[in-house]
């Protein structure tokens, strides 16, 4: 049999890698294998990962050296910035030339970039619909991603720049679930006004990448969006309803009213929200559902999303 493409992935133990290697060790005659980069080679989660099959590899993506290493021999790499570990754009900047360089020293057959938009391209900092934040951004976590493009294409490299979509998991772990309001009714709340919003199940990125990977050809040097749907708050909060068997209502707030909220990241996501709703054909044009499910047969809607993971989303 012909040796194993390796697809080397950060991030593996989070949620865009982690779906990655999980689709890969899942397709036992795919002709790929997994390599799972992580900072500490015995943690749980580490363990878990080469318990299914992965290779598990340590590197920090701030460490070029290490990512040479961890890239070395392999066919390709999934490349991902964690922002809201640290909220630095200009450290998501340089952990992706990093990347980039890496993955040129050893000579990867295709890489993909998990990216975002650069917003500036649509709203230049001059534009006072939505504030500038750190000095040189409107929506932080995403331009250095789009900004970062740049890394990857300035080195030559076969890359896929892929644009994700909100995490439908963002209802569990990101404290975006339904709340009850000061009128004891369940709601969530969105600055998206009537716009859809593209979502998707986190653990599909992943699956969607190994998609990208199996299709190499085609996609080596393309830009790829990708969602599981395309929901309107008012959409989402029946699929709630539905699910959770009780009313749950979209409150739609002005952008402003959301970057008030306080929360770490809450002005960057206000900007992020009113970005998709202004743009909102762009946005859901550029994450096409049907090429999603052609690179992942799998694909959830929401509704299947909510029937797996109602039990795990806090709600009060
Ligand atoms: N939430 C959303 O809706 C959404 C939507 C689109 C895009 N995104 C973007 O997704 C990115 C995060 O991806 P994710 O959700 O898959 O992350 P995640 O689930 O938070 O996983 C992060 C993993 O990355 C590893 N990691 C952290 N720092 C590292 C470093 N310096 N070097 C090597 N590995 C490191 C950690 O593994 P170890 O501890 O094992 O090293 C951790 O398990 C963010 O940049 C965010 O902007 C999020």
């Amino acid at each position: 049999m012909a040796e194993k493409k390796i697809i080397a992935v950060t991030g593996a133990t989070g949620a865009q890698g982690g779906g990655l290697v999980r689709a890969i060790l899942q397709d036992a005659s795919g002709g790929f294998a997994a390599r799972a980069i992580t900072r500490d080679v015995n943690s749980d989660k580490a363990k878990a990962l080469a318990q299914l099959g992965a290779e598990v590899v340590a590197a920090d993506i701030d460490d070029v050296e290490s990512l040479k290493r961890a890239f070395g021999g392999a066919y390709g790499a999934y490349c991902v910035t964690f922002f809201w570990a640290h909220f630095s754009p200009e450290k998501e900047l340089a952990e992706a030339k990093a990347m980039a360089e890496a993955a040129r020293y050893v000579g990867l057959r295709h890489v993909i970039w998990s990216s975002l938009e650069d917003t500036r391209r649509w709203v230049p900092l001059s534009d006072s619909r939505m504030p500038t934040l750190m000095g040189k951004y409107k929506v932080p976590h995403f331009d250095a991603k789009g900004e970062a493009n740049q890394a990857f294409t300035a080195l030559n490299l076969p890359v896929t720049i892929l644009l994700t979509s909100f995490y439908w998991d963002n209802f569990i772990h990101f404290g975006m679930g339904p709340k009850t309001g000061p009128d004891g009714r369940l709601a969530i709340t969105f600055p998206m006004g009537d716009k859809k919003l593209p979502g998707i199940a986190a653990e599909d990125i992943g699956r969607c990448a190994y998609g990208i990977f199996k299709r190499s050809r085609d996609f080596a040097g393309k830009t790829v969006g990708i969602a599981g749907e395309h929901l309107t708050g008012a959409q989402l909060a029946a699929g709630f309803s539905r699910a959770l068997g009780q009313e749950v209502r979209y409150q739609d707030v002005p952008p402003e009213v959301y970057r008030g909220f306080g929360f770490p990241g809450a002005e960057d996501l206000g900007n992020m929200f009113q970005f998709k709703r202004d743009f909102e054909e762009y946005f859901c044009g550029a994450r096409s559902i049907a090429t999603s499910r052609s690179l992942n047969p799998a694909l959830q809607t929401f509704a299947h999303w909510l029937d797996q993971n109602k039990g795990r989303i806090p709600t009060g």
